[in-house]
């Protein structure tokens, strides 16, 4: 009988060195962490062993580890958020759970149980308080990560696995206010594809990016827009997913679109709630809710045409992150902000919706107190 996750097993060993706050105004994104992490370690003949919170530590492992060689990791990016009585939330947790069980699932690395690291993670950051900044938009970075630690070349299932999650406190993506970006569409590289892996959390869906990245940046151009196939079917921003917020050429509506999942899109969480706010707030004044397909001749077309709204990238890092425009075949897409301007209205009111439940301004079903 293997055994499965335990939260109620929790052993916690406090650090005896505790570090020194940095100040909201020098927080950069991932750069310190708080004083402890959580570990959990599995093995095919036991299971899940005893979960811990220990001091923040180096991991020592054998350089023949597999996830060295193999890239067996998956990770989740989530937050910790302050409310307004001094209490503590997080966003959404248990479809980080769904998914980072479907990522290690999809790389041979084990399942577990959601509910119980989601109480694991309510314990870390309960005893992590001092470093979750209390001020609109700050949070504490929460990263789960999954690595495969068997000893071995050979290539198969890990027969070891180490859970862990460590914490880093954050200020808001765009510290001095939005900051709308410009994007290169990119069709040389490919960040996903049909069969693949792309829904997944994987780490090693990330640092192929980093190429074409410092590509498009050497142009100018702050992130890769990334297209697929020959019909150039516009599908995520960087590490975020995209929307854009046009009037329909057939109907003249005006339509909110993002990429269906079929398999070559990460299902954020991010997403998922523009989505939703979307079809509660934006469909009854009209607007057309889309997961389609669309090219980026498309797009471009749009902007020509004057039928632009808006595009953003949404994401757990920076929630929304607004475009000024999109290189394409030699051209300029003006994606519909004015000069002045550096967000468009859909993407200021997503911000502002998610922000409010994240803080827990209004009760949410959304919002889960630890
Ligand atoms: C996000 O946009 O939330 C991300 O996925 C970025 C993260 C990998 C740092």
């Amino acid at each position: 009988q293997l055994a499965s996750l335990d939260a109620s097993k929790l052993t916690v060993t406090k650090t005896q060195t505790p570090k020194e706050l940095t100040p909201n105004k020098d927080l950069v994104f991932g750069k310190t962490f708080t004083d402890h992490m959580i570990s959990i370690e599995w093995t095919a003949e036991d299971g899940w062993h005893t979960p811990r919170i220990v001091p923040y530590q180096n991991l020592s492992l054998d350089p023949s580890t597999c996830v060295f060689h193999y890239a067996f990791e998956c990770f989740e990016g989530m937050k910790a958020y302050k409310d307004k009585t001094g209490g503590t939330r997080l966003f959404r947790p248990n479809k980080n759970m769904e998914r980072l069980n479907k990522s290690s699932a999809r790389i041979a690395l084990p399942k577990f149980d959601g509910d119980e690291l989601v109480k694991l993670i309510g314990e870390f950051v309960k005893l992590e308080d001092r470093f979750i900044p209390d001020a609109r938009g700050y949070s504490l970075y929460l990263r789960p990560t999954m690595i495969g630690t068997q000893k071995t070349l050979g290539v198969g299932p890990p027969g070891s696995a180490l859970l862990f999650v460590i914490a880093s406190p954050v200020g808001p993506y765009y510290p001095t206010g939005f900051k709308a970006i410009s994007l290169e569409a990119t069709d040389y590289a490919v960040r996903a594809w049909p069969g693949g892996v792309g829904d997944k959390k994987l780490g090693a869906n990330y640092a192929p990016c980093i190429l074409p990245q410092l590509e498009a940046a050497s142009r100018g151009f702050q992130q890769n827009l990334w297209l697929f196939g020959e019909e150039e079917y516009v599908t995520e921003v960087g590490t975020m997913n995209l929307f854009i917020a046009l009037k329909n050429k057939e109907t003249g509506k005006k339509e909110l679109i993002t990429a269906p999942l079929d398999g070559t899109i990460l299902e954020g969480v991010t997403r998922d709630s523009v989505l939703a706010l979307a079809r509660e707030k934006l469909e009854p004044q009209g607007w057309v809710i889309s997961e389609r397909k669309i090219r980026m001749s498309d797009v471009a077309e749009a902007a020509e045409e004057g039928r632009m709204i808006e595009v953003f990238g949404a994401g757990t890092a920076a929630i929304v992150s607004p475009v000024r425009n999109i290189s394409y075949r030699g051209k300029l897409v003006d994606c519909g902000l004015k000069k002045e301007e550096e967000a468009g209205e859909i993407a200021l009111q997503m911000k502002n919706w998610i922000e409010s439940i994240q803080h827990g301004d209004e009760a949410h079903e959304w919002s889960h107190v630890v």
